[in-house]
């Protein structure tokens, strides 16, 4: 038996759906040099499954993977917290600020649904390696649908956040915003174009809406799919700092001081709380981001 298969699991037994193993659930016994040996006949996969990174890799992966999914509602409870402390939210005309608020709380929504929506595949143990090879076929299915659903719901969530964004800034009656003037909405509207050419991809190429059949056994496409989701995922959680960034220096975070800020630390209480709780909201998002990424993440074969 090789080592890596007498590793513990370090998730608990119900977040695991079907993985028989832990190389299962990573699904990192995937080659990583051709795209095609991914898509192995259940005659090579005894061969292929064998060959996986490290089992201490296997366990880092599955920590990240674990504390990411922890991540996803913290976020959205901090990003809720936050538009409360700036007042609140409405959709309401003459109210563009809490208009406004809608912006990232469904922005930092839709991030956290398509963090769990990326990850489903790992967690249930249902990657396109252990399809091609024979194992749970029927929970693929399952988490096929969660995968679509997490990714339809995200892009509907960033859609309503991005019309509040506009409608507050179009606003009459509390005055009007230039739009589009920023970096932060320039990475936006690129990044969420890239979010919906993924996603047509998806839907056309997998859901085989296009060819009238699917695409999913070219391994070519798969590798490719799941290449631009990764680097996706890493885009938007830039994009959100960008934008917590953006918001912060309206509502200035800074304090004054009289001398040298040598022990920054001390003046921490000084910092206004609303900063605080945006602050801690992007260190939430950006762990999101590299523990997603490298939960994902292919090492290797040793
Ligand atoms: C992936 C997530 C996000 C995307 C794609 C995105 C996209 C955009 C876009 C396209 C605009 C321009 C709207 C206009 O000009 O009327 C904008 C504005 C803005 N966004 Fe975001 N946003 C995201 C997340 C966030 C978050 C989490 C915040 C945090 C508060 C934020 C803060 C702002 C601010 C302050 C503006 C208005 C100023 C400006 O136009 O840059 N954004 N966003």
């Amino acid at each position: 038996m090789p080592a890596e298969e007498e590793q513990p699991l370090l998730l608990p037994d119900s977040f695991i759906m079907s993985a028989k193993n832990e190389a299962d659930w990573l699904h990192i016994a995937e080659p990583v040099a051709s795209a095609n040996e991914g898509f192995s006949s259940p005659a090579n996969a005894g061969a292929t499954e064998n060959r996986s990174s490290s089992p201490f890799l296997q366990r880092l992966q599955s920590v990240s993977i674990f504390i990411s999914l922890i991540l996803s509602p913290v976020a959205i409870i901090l990003v809720s917290i936050w538009a409360s402390t700036l007042g609140g939210v409405s959709w309401k005309e003459g109210e563009a600020k809490r208009v406004f608020n809608w912006h990232p709380v469904m922005m930092v929504t839709a991030y956290s649904v398509m963090n769990a929506g990326a990850l489903v595949f790992r967690v249930s143990g249902t990657s396109s390696y252990q399809a091609s090879v024979g194992s749970a076929p029927k929970e693929r299915g399952i988490a096929k649908v969660t995968h679509a659903s997490t990714w339809t719901l995200s892009f509907v969530f960033g859609i309503v956040g991005i019309i509040a964004v506009f409608q507050s800034h179009n606003d009459k009656i509390s005055g009007y915003i230039a739009n589009l003037y920023s970096l932060h909405s320039w990475v936006g509207i690129t990044v969420m174009t890239l979010y919906s050419l993924q996603f047509l991809f998806g839907i056309f190429a997998f859901g085989g809406l296009l060819s009238g059949r699917r695409m999913l056994t070219n391994p070519l496409t798969m590798e490719i799919h799941k290449f631009t989701g990764t680097y996706i995922h890493i885009l938007v959680t830039t994009t959100i700092l960008l934008g917590i960034q953006e918001k912060e220096g309206f509502e200035s975070c800074a304090y004054e001081v009289d001398s040298p800020d040598l022990m920054p630390v001390l003046n921490y209480g000084k910092i206004p709380y609303a900063c605080k709780i945006s602050h801690g909201l992007g260190l939430v998002i950006l762990f999101m981001g590299l523990l997603t990424s490298f939960g994902l993440a292919r090492f290797p074969v040793l």
